[in-house]
């Protein structure tokens, strides 16, 4: 068996991808793709607030009750996703902050039922909870001076002691689950490492305090116009683990400048090599980082990656191209898994 989960358990660690449920059991190419190479999923978006809470006090839990059922049945962990984060939030929420209807002291009451009700209703079945998500300030935000982001919704309204609060619910919820922050960019920042020191420098003292955080998740959304310092990510992964946390990859996709949106051919013959190159970084720094648990591709396929709607122009991220068939970064990270 040389699919990417079975190389990848050798090692001690899981494969994953995020994964469509509108897809998931009804399309047969996709789903055979999902429980062959992986062996951990997360919702990409089925879980999220305005998914599982469309108006206020009424819950859908559906679409990620069955992928939680498909995980389970195919022999998958599942990773929680997510809990305390500023986008797709129900527009009854936003609306309410909004127009004052709903006070700071409604909001935090309203969060602590959501974490509570969304761990307690996955209980024993979720691996890791991605607890909070992307609070910390990137170099085009305004940082406060612990380094969170000064204009994050959640921030801005509940102040930094939110993030210790929600890993404290969420830890009553399950005590089993593994409870991790996930951001972009804080493994491997180019340049200065801002971000990395402020959430290592939050995190640090999160433990110290006895907050149940056990892990960090680096998204490890690559860029290929951009370079990617694997040295520098590497040593920051290996800094959190000496925290005694565990790391995971979380989002893993390495975007580059394509023909066209349909069939999302690069435009530089150089990027075909870039892009696996850097996949490839990204999948040795967790192969080497002994905390590693498991390394999550952000899709199946570069047809529905979030990618070209976001990034103008831009696309191919992932292992599968458009037709559903593995490209070369698919066979760099086989490769990479047998020889490690
Ligand atoms: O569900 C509606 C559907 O009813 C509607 O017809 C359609 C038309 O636009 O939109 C659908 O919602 C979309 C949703 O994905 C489900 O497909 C949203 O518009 C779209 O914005 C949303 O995008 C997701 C994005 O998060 C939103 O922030 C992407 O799929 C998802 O890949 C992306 O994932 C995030 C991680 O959660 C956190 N880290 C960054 C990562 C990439 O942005």
């Amino acid at each position: 068996d040389t699919s990417l989960r079975a190389l990848a358990s050798k090692q001690g660690l899981r494969f994953g991808t995020a994964v469509d449920a509108s897809q998931l059991g009804t399309n047969k190419a996709y789903t055979g793709i999902v429980n062959t190479q992986f062996s951990v999923v997360t919702a990409e978006n089925a879980m999220k607030w305005d998914a599982v809470e469309p108006s206020q006090g009424v819950y859908d839990w559906k679409a990620a009750d069955d992928l939680v059922r498909s995980a389970q049945h195919n022999g998958q962990a599942v990773r929680g996703h997510t809990l305390m984060w500023h986008n797709q939030l129900p527009s009854w929420l936003t609306t309410g902050v909004g127009d004052g209807s709903i006070s700071n002291a409604q909001l935090r009451d309203i969060l602590r039922r959501h974490v509570t009700d969304e761990v307690t209703h996955f209980k024993g079945k979720i691996w890791q909870w991605d607890v909070v998500n992307e609070v910390f300030a990137n170099s085009w935000e305004t940082p406060q001076a612990d380094g969170l982001n000064a204009d994050d919704f959640w921030i801005q309204h509940l102040g930094s002691g939110i993030v210790a609060d929600v890993f404290r619910w969420a830890h009553k919820a399950d005590p089993k689950a593994l409870l991790m922050y996930n951001d972009y960019n804080i493994a491997g920042e180019d340049g200065t490492n801002v971000k990395f020191q402020a959430v290592y420098t939050f995190v640090k003292h999160l433990r110290k305090q006895g907050v149940p955080i056990d892990g960090i998740g680096e998204q490890g959304h690559l860029d290929t116009q951009y370079g990617f310092n694997a040295q520098q990510y590497q040593a920051d992964l290996q800094a959190f683990g000496d925290l005694g946390l565990k790391v995971a990859v979380t989002e893993a996709d390495v975007r580059t400048f394509v023909n066209n949106a349909t069939d999302q051919v690069p435009t530089s013959s150089l990027a075909e090599f870039a892009q696996p190159y850097e996949f490839s970084e990204l999948l040795k720094g967790c192969e080497l980082v002994r905390q590693c648990i498991s390394f999550t591709v952000w899709g199946v396929h570069d047809g529905d990656s979030w990618i070209p709607g976001t990034f103008s122009g831009e696309g191919y991220g992932l292992l599968f191209n458009v037709s559903m068939q593995p490209k070369t970064a698919y066979s760099t990270l086989q490769q990479d898994l047998k020889t490690a």
